[in-house]
């Protein structure tokens, strides 16, 4: 069986969706995958961050989290970003690495990589799917081999979102952080891409 190489490329302001990516990449790692995760660079101004308790307490918690570079999509086989939403779509933070992609992208390095999405949101419909929609068009520029979780395992039934795993994080961060079953739906979307990762590598590499 192929070994594969998943990173994990997320932003998170307030620690919902970094605490989601520390799920799928547990998931990941259970899977067999060699896993890399990190956090995109930080855009907003100091004042911005220092006005929210929450975001400036998440920055200086996740301090050590290393920051992605484009050689964390290149060394990949598979790629799940994590971002929450704004105003329903991906976060600025996100996108604007995701834009440092093009010489990757224009030799082809990016095609074939298999790509999912997870987002956060503050409110049930407030964009989880628009947020993880957006991304794909990305993904459909790179050649990406989405592969979304679907219904495909019981959790999804639970946790609902066959787009991406996707927690409501309530006003203000009401509700807590991301409980049991979103991260074990971020878990299971991991291993569900290492598996389809796993084979497309291994039938590759046996044709
Ligand atoms: C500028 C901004 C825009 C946002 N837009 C939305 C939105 O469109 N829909 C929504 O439900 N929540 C929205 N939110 C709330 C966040 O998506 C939500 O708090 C999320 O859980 C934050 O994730 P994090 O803790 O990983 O940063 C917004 C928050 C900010 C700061």
């Amino acid at each position: 069986m192929a070994s594969v190489n998943v990173s994990i490329i997320y932003y998170s302001a307030t620690g919902n969706v970094h605490t989601m990516a520390q799920a799928a990449a547990a998931g990941a790692e259970k899977a067999g995958a060699t896993v890399r995760l990190r956090k995109v660079r930080e855009l907003a101004p100091p004042e911005a961050i220092g006005s929210n308790p929450a975001w400036a307490r998440h920055a200086e918690d996740t301090a050590d989290v290393e920051v992605a570079t484009l050689d964390d999509l290149s060394w990949a086989d598979a790629v799940l970003f994590g971002t929450p939403t704004r105003f329903g779509n991906v976060s600025s933070q996100l996108k604007a690495f995701i834009d440092t992609a093009g010489p990757l992208w224009q030799r082809g390095a990016l095609a074939d990589k298999v790509v999912s999405a997870f987002t956060s949101t503050g409110t049930a419909h407030g964009g989880q799917e628009s947020t993880i929609l957006a991304l794909s068009n990305t993904f459909y520029h790179w050649g990406g081999i989405i592969v979304p979780p679907g219904y495909t395992d019981p959790i999804q039934f639970k946790t609902g979102n066959p787009y991406g795993t996707s927690y409501v994080s309530g006003a203000g961060g009401a509700d807590g952080g991301p409980g049991a079953d979103v991260l074990q739906g971020a878990g299971y979307q991991a291993r569900r891409v290492v598996d389809i990762a796993c084979a497309i590598k291994t039938g590759r590499a046996a044709a």
